[in-house]
């Protein structure tokens, strides 16, 4: 990416910066010439992928499990304190889940809007004054499930509309202020995420349908969130299936329903429902 010097110096909060996309994007800013603030509950792996990310002057681990809003304001605090301002919040940290929601328990649609909505309220609250007096920009990491939704994966869905119309409220409520607000959705990335995902259970799937050195990287996605923010825009998504998926659900729901299905169905390690 052609460095144009719009990061340098800015100071940047990525939340789930331990692995895939949130790990790309602070190395991918670190090397614009951004401070680095990188959260994520593993505050050791943090610590040793730090040097990758900036020099130690540059950069600032902190432990943070975003379904806590004390652990969020504790961030908030610790980069201003730090770093002395806050430019750009990336609301990245995410778990998806599979199964279906007649067999799932509750917890796991609880956790899900924890960490994914209220993970993103929780940061966004804490940093708003800041990112008011720097005019700087939020960022929320949806999916395309964001947009149209994903059999097995209720909870995720839910969780990522809500960050959507949440951010899309924000945005209007600051027009005037130079809040930048992005919603930003990825479609499948190669990454962590769906060994993490939940089952209905609550137990990590531990395992992936996807061939995931077929997807996007996260390297590339980290790219077009960069992009994305430099040049101020408010919504991307990502991937020719998933600008397709967005698009056409708007005019064809119901085809877009059948065909997601089918599709679905294909990675045959989801469960599917039996008729
Ligand atoms: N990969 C895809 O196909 C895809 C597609 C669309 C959207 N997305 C979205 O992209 C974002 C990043 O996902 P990824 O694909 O990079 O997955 P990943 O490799 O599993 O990374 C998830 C990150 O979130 C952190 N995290 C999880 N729960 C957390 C919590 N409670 N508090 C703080 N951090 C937490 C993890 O760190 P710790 O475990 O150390 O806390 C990790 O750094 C997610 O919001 C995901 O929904 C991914």
């Amino acid at each position: 990416m052609k460095n144009t010097g719009y990061f340098k110096d800015k100071v940047i909060i990525v939340t789930g910066a331990s692995s895939g996309i949130g790990l790309a994007s602070a190395r991918l800013f670190g090397s614009l010439g951004a401070f680095v603030v990188m959260a994520a509950r593993r505050l050791e792996l943090l610590e040793e992928l730090a040097p990758s990310v900036a020099p130690p002057e540059r950069v600032l681990c902190v432990r943070c499990d975003v379904s806590s809003e004390a652990d969020c304001t504790a961030l908030i605090k610790a980069a201003s304190e730090r770093f002395g301002r806050i430019d750009i919040l990336v609301n990245n940290a995410g778990l998806s889940m599979r199964a279906y929601f007649k067999d799932l328990d509750l917890s796991v649609l609880r956790r899900l809007m924890d960490v994914n909505f209220w993970g993103t309220v929780n940061c966004t609250k804490a940093a708003l004054p800041y990112l008011l007096e720097s005019r700087g920009q939020v960022v929320g990491v949806i999916s395309v499930a964001g947009f149209s939704p994903l059999p097995a994966r209720s909870g995720y869905c839910s969780s990522k509309f809500a960050v959507r119309g949440f951010l899309d409220a924000l945005r209007v409520e600051h027009l005037k202020d130079g809040l930048g607000v992005l919603v930003f959705a990825p479609g499948y990335t190669s990454s962590n995420v769906r060994n993490a995902a939940l089952t209905a259970d609550g137990s990590p799937q531990g395992d992936t349908p996807l061939e995931e050195g077929k997807l996007m990287s996260a390297e590339a996605v980290a790219e077009k969130l960069a992009s994305a923010l430099e040049h101020r825009r408010k919504q991307v998504v990502l991937t020719p299936l998933g600008k397709l998926t967005a698009f056409v659900r708007g005019l064809f729901p119901r085809l877009v329903d059948r065909l997601t299905y089918s599709y679905i169905a294909r990675e045959g390690k989801v469960p599917q429902s039996e008729k």
